[in-house]
C-alpha cells in the first residue's frame, strides 16, 4: 500500500491496519443482539474478551461509592503519573489478599491505561526496537501491536507441543534455548519472555515449579520474564461435580507475584488489569508490578501520557478497600464463570467437539478443524464467517494467535447472558449436525 503524504510511516501503517480484524463485524453484531422477544433471530457476540457476568453487582457498589462520598481534593489535580499513593496502597492490599497471598509494597506498583498500555510501556522501557519478545503460542493476538507499534519489539511465537488435552503447561526449557539460538541467528536479541496465566485462549496455567525454573533460566540469561495474570481471579472451580474427572492431579494456581516477592530480581515482572476479573474494560486501568525500581521510576517519568484518570482511581480505590464486598464478588463471579463453562463444554461434549480443559480465563478453546474445507488461514476465515452468518454466533477469528495448528477457535463464555447460552448452543448444534451430514452423507 502506498504511503500517505499526510502521515508518518507508522501513521500510514496504522491508518491501514485495523486494531483487530473482527472489529467491524463485532459492531455489526452488537447492533443486532439476540433478545428472546424483540429479536429472537439476533446475534451472540462471543469474540471479544468481555466479562458481563457480575456487572450488576459491581455497578451497585460503585454507585454507592459515588453517591455516599464527597470527591476528595486530590482527584481534580495532577498526581503521581504512576498512580496516586492512596490508590497504589489499595491495590497492594487487594493483590496481597486475593492474588499473591503475601504482602506487596505499594512502591513496586505503577499504573497506566489498561493492560494494553502496560504492555506497551513495559516493552518500550525494557527492550530496544528490533529486540524480540518470546510468547508461547497460541496467545493473545494483540500482543503483536502492543509490543510492536510504538516499542518496535518483534514477536516470536514459541510453538509448544500441540497437545490441548492438558490444563497445565509442561514447559521444556530446551524450547527457550532453541528460541534464543534462532533469534540470535536472525540478528536480534531475546529480551523478554511473556507468559499469560491463566492463558488466553487456552485457559491453561503454569505450575509453580515450572515458573521457578523459567524464572531461573531468564535471570541466568538476562531475559526479562513477565507474567500477565490479567485472568488471575477468573478461576474455575475444578472440584465442580461435572468437571472433577477432567483434571488429573491438578496443582494449585500460585501467582507469580508470590515468587517475585521471594526472588526480588530486576528481571521478573507482573502485569494485571481490571478489565477481565472485574469486567470493567472501559475503566482502562492496568498495572505493572516489579521489584526493578529503575523500571518503576522510568514508568513514572515517561508515563504521563498513559496515566489513569484520578476520578477512576478514586472510585476503584474505594471499591478495592472493601474486602468484604470483594470476597462476596469473587465467590459469585467464580460460581457463575464455572457454571458458564460447564454449560458450554457440556454442549461441546454432546457434539463430540474437543476442547482444552481450562483452569481459568473467560474462554473455551475448541477444535473445529474437522469442518475446515482447507487447512489454511483462508479456510479458517471461511468457517468463522459461515458460523456467524448461519448461527449468529461470532467467535474470535483465529488470525494472530500465532499457533501452527489450524482449526482451533476461541469462544468467550462470559460475554453473553447465561440464559442465552443454551439458545446459542442450540444453534451451534444445528450448524454442526448439518456440517456432519455434508461431510458424511448417508449412503
Ligand atoms: C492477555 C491479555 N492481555 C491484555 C489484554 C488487554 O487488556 P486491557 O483491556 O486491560 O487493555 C487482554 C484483553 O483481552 C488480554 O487477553
Amino acid at each position: 500500500m502506498s504511503e500517505s503524504p499526510f502521515l508518518s510511516k507508522i501513521g500510514t501503517k496504522s491508518a491501514q491496519r485495523p486494531m483487530r480484524v473482527d472489529l467491524e463485524i463485532y459492531y455489526e453484531a452488537k447492533e443486532n443482539l439476540y433478545h428472546s422477544k424483540e429479536n429472537p433471530e439476533g446475534t451472540f457476540p462471543m469474540n471479544m474478551a468481555e466479562n458481563h457476568l457480575c456487572w450488576e453487582q459491581l455497578r451497585e457498589r460503585i454507585q454507592q461509592v459515588t453517591r455516599e462520598n464527597d470527591i476528595p481534593e486530590w482527584v481534580a489535580s495532577y498526581t503521581d503519573p504512576a498512580g496516586s499513593p492512596s490508590f497504589r496502597e489499595a491495590i497492594a492490599g487487594f493483590l496481597g489478599k486475593f492474588l499473591f497471598h503475601c504482602a506487596v509494597d505499594p512502591e513496586t506498583i505503577a499504573f497506566s491505561g489498561g493492560a494494553t498500555s502496560v504492555i506497551e510501556m513495559t516493552s518500550f522501557l525494557l527492550a530496544d526496537p528490533g529486540e524480540t519478545a518470546v510468547i508461547p503460542a497460541p496467545s493473545y493476538p494483540v500482543y503483536t501491536a502492543d509490543i510492536g507499534t510504538f516499542p518496535g519489539v518483534k514477536r516470536y511465537d514459541l510453538q509448544l507441543p500441540g497437545d490441548f488435552s492438558k490444563s497445565e503447561y509442561d514447559f521444556d526449557l530446551g524450547l527457550l534455548e532453541k528460541a534464543k539460538a534462532e533469534i540470535e541467528k536472525s540478528g536480534s536479541n531475546f529480551r523478554m519472555l511473556i507468559l499469560t496465566s491463566p492463558d488466553n485462549p487456552t485457559g491453561r496455567i503454569y505450575r509453580e515449579s515450572d515458573l521457578r525454573e523459567i524464572a531461573t533460566w531468564c535471570m541466568d540469561n538476562k531475559v526479562h520474564l513477565i507474567v500477565n495474570e490479567i485472568y488471575g481471579l477468573s478461576q474455575l472451580d475444578i472440584t465442580h461435580p461435572d468437571l472433577r474427572s477432567e483434571y488429573d492431579d491438578p496443582t494449585h494456581f500460585v501467582s507469580f507475584g508470590q515468587l517475585m516477592e521471594e526472588l526480588k530480581s530486576p528481571f521478573l515482572h507482573f502485569w494485571y488489569s481490571f478489565s477481565k476479573d472485574f469486567g470493567v474494560s472501559g475503566f482502562r486501568i492496568g498495572l505493572l508490578h516489579s521489584h526493578n525500581m529503575d523500571l518503576v521510576q522510568a514508568y513514572r517519568n515517561a508515563g504521563l501520557s498513559h496515566s489513569v484518570s484520578n476520578y477512576t482511581q478514586w472510585v476503584m480505590q474505594e471499591l478495592l478497600n472493601d474486602h468484604t464486598f470483594l470476597t462476596s464478588y469473587f465467590k459469585d463471579f467464580q460460581k457463575l464463570l464455572t457454571q458458564a463453562y460447564v454449560t458450554f463444554t457440556k454442549g461441546l461434549k454432546k457434539l463430540g467437539i474437543q476442547y482444552n480443559p481450562s483452569r481459568g480465563s473467560l474462554f473455551v478453546w475448541m477444535d473445529l478443524s474437522e469442518f475446515l474445507e482447507e487447512k489454511s488461514e483462508a479456510g479458517e476465515e471461511k468457517l468463522w464467517l459461515e458460523i456467524y452468518h448461519q448461527t449468529g454466533i461470532l467467535l474470535t477469528p483465529t488470525q494472530g494467535f500465532g499457533h501452527s495448528q489450524k482449526g482451533w477457535y476461541r469462544a468467550v463464555i462470559t460475554s453473553i447472558h447465561p440464559t442465552e447460552m443454551e439458545i446459542a448452543l442450540g444453534r451451534l448444534e444445528k450448524f454442526i449436525q448439518k456440517k456432519k451430514e455434508i461431510l458424511t452423507p448417508e449412503k
